[in-house]
């Protein structure tokens, strides 16, 4: 338990705060000053955070994100909120509404996608339902029969669009479809994208965060940005990205994610007589994917790479999407246990000098890791989180007490921050990130 600071109690208390401090109405901002709108993924961990204290709530959450779904499917990055400043690129800078045949009509949202993360949220929302009375219950089953097209769609969307090889794996066309932005992963990738004239523009992150040494370079962004751009010139058009976009990897954490998602979705499809097609497709897709995880893998060592597109080269980078097997499943046992003993071992949560034994962004004995550098090897705690969910659900259940309890200690000073370095534990980034306090309230609940 808590080696300073907060008793479980207390944290569970602070964590329901800030989130009600983060609540805009019908959507929590990723944080209160440098992610002031709702961000995809972190809106399904929010939602995940929200279920034990309010089912209702959680409930909106997923609807507000869902009602700003592209009509091909996509849930963008980012759903920006009314009339709120204070974020570089916003609305007019992606130019959604103008330019993308897709993009919603009621809302601004950003053209890219980020992790399917959505389908984890569903199902602890219908979990945390049953154990309320019937109106509880009724509300979220009445979601889930409102929006089962739309998650669906959703997937279906990201198996047609971005696996038009049928490989089972993912393609992204910008480091931020990952929701690790700057991690190492990428920079062979980043490498080769030349970046044109972009217009002019002034980060808003450096505001917020006054340290620089724990954000993207300048040179980083100007290729963020870059991207953008190609994307504006495709339209945001699913066909003409692959053709156009000087960015395209196939992300194996994604792919990962993506078949466990798949596979969530299918078992409460079946739990809810959704139709047998739907779910036949998502058992289909979820095993697809599994084997395109697979197919990345080391045999011996059962590590997983992503693959540069536009390079055609393997990407090997010791960072925690290495682990990804770990999460679809499907690695024959001694890869497996080889690959858990890496996780556990001194490439990352068992390194001697780590605070906390939860797994770094990227391991700390890599050339790439840079202890306060964002994903280039801080501590997220929303990955601790997870990967303890993960395990658990894998049947590996001290593993998960372990990541828990260790993710608690480290959350225990109450700064709820973004990110955290590594052996010193200190809080970097953004302070009261809502999908820190969302994973400590599901710790706690
Ligand atoms: C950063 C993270 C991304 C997250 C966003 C909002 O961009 O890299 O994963 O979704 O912040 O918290």
């Amino acid at each position: 338990m808590p080696d300073r600071g907060f008793t479980p109690t207390q944290l569970a208390a602070r964590a329901a705060y800030l989130l009600r401090g983060n609540d805009l109405g019908t959507m929590t901002s990723a944080a209160p000053r440098l992610y002031p709108h709702m961000w995809s993924w972190d809106a399904a961990f929010v939602a995940i955070g929200l279920a034990p204290l309010s089912v209702e709530r959680a409930v909106v959450e997923l609807d507000t994100l869902l009602s700003a779904q592209w009509r091909n499917g996509m849930i963008p990055h980012i759903v920006f909120a009314n009339g709120v400043d204070g974020y570089f690129p916003g609305p007019a800078r992606w130019g959604c509404r103008d330019l993308a045949a897709n993009a919603p009509l009621g809302m601004q949202t950003s053209g890219i996608t980020q992790p399917p993360v959505h389908a984890i949220a569903v199902q602890r929302i219908l979990d945390h339902s049953r154990r309320h009375g019937r109106t509880t219950r009724a509300i979220a089953e009445e979601f889930l029969d409102r929006r089962w097209p739309d998650l669906v769609r959703w997937h279906r969307w990201l198996a047609h669009a971005r696996d038009t090889s049928e490989n089972g794996r993912i393609t992204l066309f910008h480091g931020w479809e990952s929701g690790m932005d700057n991690s190492p992963r990428w920079d062979t990738a980043y490498a080769n994208v030349i970046a044109g004239a972009v217009p002019a523009y002034t980060r808003e992150d450096l505001a917020h965060v006054t340290d620089a040494a724990q954000r993207p370079t300048n040179r980083e962004y100007d290729r963020y940005l870059w991207l953008l751009e190609e994307m504006k010139t495709a339209r945001y058009e699913d066909t003409e990205l692959s053709a156009t976009m000087s960015f395209a990897v196939e992300d194996v954490f994604v792919s990962a994610v993506f078949s466990m998602a798949c596979e969530i979705l299918a078992i409460i499809g079946e739990d809810h007589s959704k139709p047998h097609s739907d779910v036949r497709e998502l058992h289909y897709w979820a095993e697809r994917f599994r084997k395109g995880v697979i197919s990345t893998t080391d045999q011996r060592s059962g590590a997983a790479r992503d693959y540069d597109l536009r390079g055609g080269t393997w990407i090997a980078t010791d960072t925690i999407a290495i682990f990804a097997p770990l999460i679809s499943g499907g690695l024959d046992r001694e890869a497996e246990r080889a690959l858990l003993r890496t996780f556990e071992g001194p490439k990352f949560c068992g390194h001697p000098d780590l605070r906390y034994a939860v797994p770094p962004s990227t391991s700390p004995v890599s050339k790439d890791f840079r202890p306060f550098e964002y994903w280039r090897g801080p501590i997220w705690p929303v990955m601790t989180w997870l990967f303890s969910w993960v395990f658990a659900r894998r049947g590996w259940a001290e593993r998960a007490h372990l990541l828990r309890s260790e993710g608690l200690r480290q959350a225990s000073d109450g700064s709820f921050a973004e990110y955290y370095e590594p052996f010193t534990g200190n809080p970097l980034g953004s302070m009261q990130q809502s999908w820190t306090a969302a994973a400590v309230l599901d710790w706690l609940g």
